[in-house]
């Protein structure tokens, strides 16, 4: 196993119902059977890179003292997810409640709980320092976010997923190495994906079923284009996306390779339901990598 991934972020029970249709305001509807998974941005990420990306992955987060955590905890240890960083707080696990429509969209709400006492202490500052890439997104508060990128080799590569976006201070700007967003991301914080390269050196745009968009200072943007596949569940295919990307690149390949790499693995996880639970194995994202068929 070569490269080090530490992934600072939050960590959800998900509680899931298929529904017919995303309900309206103010209206009631019936729903499937319900669903209990592990989830959280973070989580997602960090099982993604250790499990479809092969890298040493840690996960910087915080749980509750609860039943839910140990989900969590099964789920991140069997992927081979270091968890010895991850604290515990006085207040519920974080609780995601997501919707799943037919055509495998989701919409998802979350509370929190434990997410906002993650920490970077001395113990979390230390190993993100041995990090080959730090990967980030925005279920947990900015300032912890700033603290991890703070704690960063100056050579390592810091990761911003802004998921769910919100505006960002000037500071944490200045340090993002690759920004990862999907188009309605994008929209919030720059309007056009392309202004983005004003703030940050490279950004991915991901495309959903159309793969991702690749964009460089001083380079020709590049497509990776969609592999295409039955999508039975959307929810936390952006995460392997983005735990894959970080893995590749922290195993020394190329943004547009890892970006290759991370668009079928991606592919793959909307193929099953689940967050965690749909993350693909390095050997199933390789083989669609090579061998899928695209759009
Ligand atoms: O990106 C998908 C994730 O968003 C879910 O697992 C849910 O927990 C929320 O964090």
């Amino acid at each position: 196993m070569t490269g080090r991934v530490v992934v600072v972020g939050s960590a959800n029970v998900d509680l899931v119902v298929d529904v017919p249709r995303p309900p309206k305001a103010g209206e009631t509807i019936l729903g499937g059977r319900l669903r209990r998974s592990p989830g959280g941005k973070g989580a997602n990420q960090a099982v993604a890179a250790a499990w479809a990306g092969g890298a040493d992955t840690t996960f910087v987060g915080a749980l509750g003292e609860d039943e839910a955590a140990d989900l969590i905890l099964v789920s991140l240890g069997g992927a081979g997810v270091r968890t010895d960083l991850v604290e515990r707080a006085d207040a519920p696990t974080g609780t995601a409640f997501v919707t799943v429509s037919p055509d495998g969209e989701n919409a998802i709400v979350v509370a929190p709980g434990a997410n906002d006492h993650v920490r970077i202490g001395a113990a979390q500052a230390e190993r993100i320092a041995e990090a080959d890439v730090v990967l980030a997104q925005l279920e947990i508060p900015l300032d912890v976010v700033a603290a991890a990128a703070a704690a960063a080799r100056p050579d390592a590569v810091l990761i911003l997923n802004a998921a769910p976006s919100r505006e960002l201070p000037d500071s944490l700007w200045e340090v993002v190495d690759l920004l990862v967003v999907n188009e309605h991301e994008a929209a919030d914080l720059a309007g056009e994906p392309e202004l983005l390269l004003k703030r940050v050196p490279a950004v991915v745009v991901t495309l959903g079923g159309e793969g991702c968009a690749v964009l460089r200072r001083d380079q020709e943007p590049l497509r990776v284009p969609g592999i295409r596949v039955d999508a039975v569940d959307t929810t936390g295919a952006g995460d392997t996306f983005c735990g894959v990307l970080a893995a590749g690149l922290a195993q020394g390949l190329d943004l547009p390779n890892a970006a290759r790499l991370a668009s079928a693995a991606g592919a793959l996880a909307v193929t099953r339901p689940g967050a965690q639970e749909a993350v693909p194995t390095a050997v199933e994202v390789a083989a669609l990598a090579v061998g899928g068929k695209a759009r």
